[in-house]
């Protein structure tokens, strides 16, 4: 009987069901594994995520294993699209087979959800073994890059704000609707909007904003670091830099982009280069962002500037079941 406990697979169960005594040792755990792989302070989203089991209101599954619970991940459903909202299977336990198992329950449970046709996931904690993703007919792939610079790099950076026509400011509440804009313009037809379908319209793009700017999913959106640049001929916002705080001492970079006739200029590394100085005034000592693998004009520009990447995680869809 021993051996054959042994060798037998977790049991999946539904996150409402279990207690929040249960969770508390894999989340201690995966704050200590976002800090160590990340530099990325997990307490806030660890937090709410316990208010939520607290009052069963958390949906997703879990592995359970000789009573403990090993992993978990959770969904939300946002009207048509199902969002796979964190993923984690502690270390001891990470193998190809338990992150097929609780990957497949979640998937399956969102497309068995009434209204739900899409399923959007980034998961940076997958431990990348696994050799067929669930239903991966319905399927779409594209690996992440995750990418830091230390700050001490970053005063050598040579200002390049003349050569640009433009203004640089600070974020300002102002500018919010007009950065809509502008995300949806930036990403039009781009690989990006494959992954996260918000960039494909004006109010998706809305939504995606108010998402980090409130909340804490990426970091605290930090204003004062987020750099916004407006067009001198048109008066019109051309190109943004957001960023956030992910730890005390590390920043991240949510959002960088440029509307399309005014690339090439030097826009993109001048926000960039300002939200990086104004994160190491503001104490931080590494910043990282994350980029598509295929986004190589982007990640030329951050490898110029002293970014190296640290990590390789999917960006997987599900469409068509
Ligand atoms: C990525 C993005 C923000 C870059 O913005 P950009 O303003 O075109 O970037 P820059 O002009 O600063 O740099 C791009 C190139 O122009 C060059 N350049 C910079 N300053 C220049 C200048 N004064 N004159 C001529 N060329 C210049 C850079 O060296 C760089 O060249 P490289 O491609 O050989 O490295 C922009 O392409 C974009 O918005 N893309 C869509 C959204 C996106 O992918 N965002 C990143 C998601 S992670």
């Amino acid at each position: 009987m021993a051996a054959l406990s042994d060798v037998s697979l977790p049991e999946v169960i539904e996150l409402q069901q279990i207690g929040l005594g249960e969770l508390d040792p894999l989340l201690a755990e995966e704050i200590n594994v976002w800090t160590q792989r990340f530099a990325w302070d997990f307490r806030g989203s660890a937090e709410l995520l316990r208010r939520f089991v607290q009052v069963h209101a958390l949906h997703g599954h879990a592995l359970r294993w000789r009573r403990e619970v090993i992993g978990y991940a959770y969904v939300v459903v946002e009207g048509r699209k199902g969002l796979i909202g964190d993923f984690y299977v502690s270390s001891a336990h990470a193998s190809a087979t338990n992150e097929a198992l609780l990957l497949g329950a979640v998937v399956q449970g969102l497309m068995l959800t009434s209204g739900v046709r899409r399923i959007e996931s980034q998961l940076m904690m997958l431990s990348g073994g696994m050799s067929q993703i669930p239903f991966h007919r319905f399927l779409t792939r594209h690996d992440r890059l995750f990418m830091e610079v230390t700050a001490d790099a970053v005063p050598a950076l040579k200002p390049r704000a003349g050569s640009t026509g433009a203004k640089f400011y600070t974020w300002e509440e102002r500018f919010g609707e007009e950065i809509a804009h502008l995300v949806a313009a930036a990403y039009r037809g781009h690989v990006d909007s494959e992954i996260n379908d918000q960039y494909r319209t004006i109010p998706g793009a809305r939504h995606f904003l108010t998402n980090i700017i409130r909340f804490p999913g990426c970091g605290v959106f930090a204003p004062l670091s987020s750099a916004v640049a407006v067009d001198d001929r048109t008066g019109r916002v051309c190109g943004a830099c957001l960023t956030s705080m992910v730890s005390e001492n590390s920043g991240h970079v949510t959002q960088l982009c440029v509307l399309p006739a005014v690339r090439g200029v030097g826009l993109g590394y001048e926000l960039l280069r300002r939200s990086l100085l104004n994160l190491r005034q503001a104490g931080c000592t590494t910043v990282s962002l994350t980029v598509t693998c295929s986004n190589v004009d982007a990640i030329r520009l951050y490898e110029s500037m002293g970014f190296r990447s640290s990590a390789v995680f999917p960006a997987l869809v599900w469409e068509g079941f």
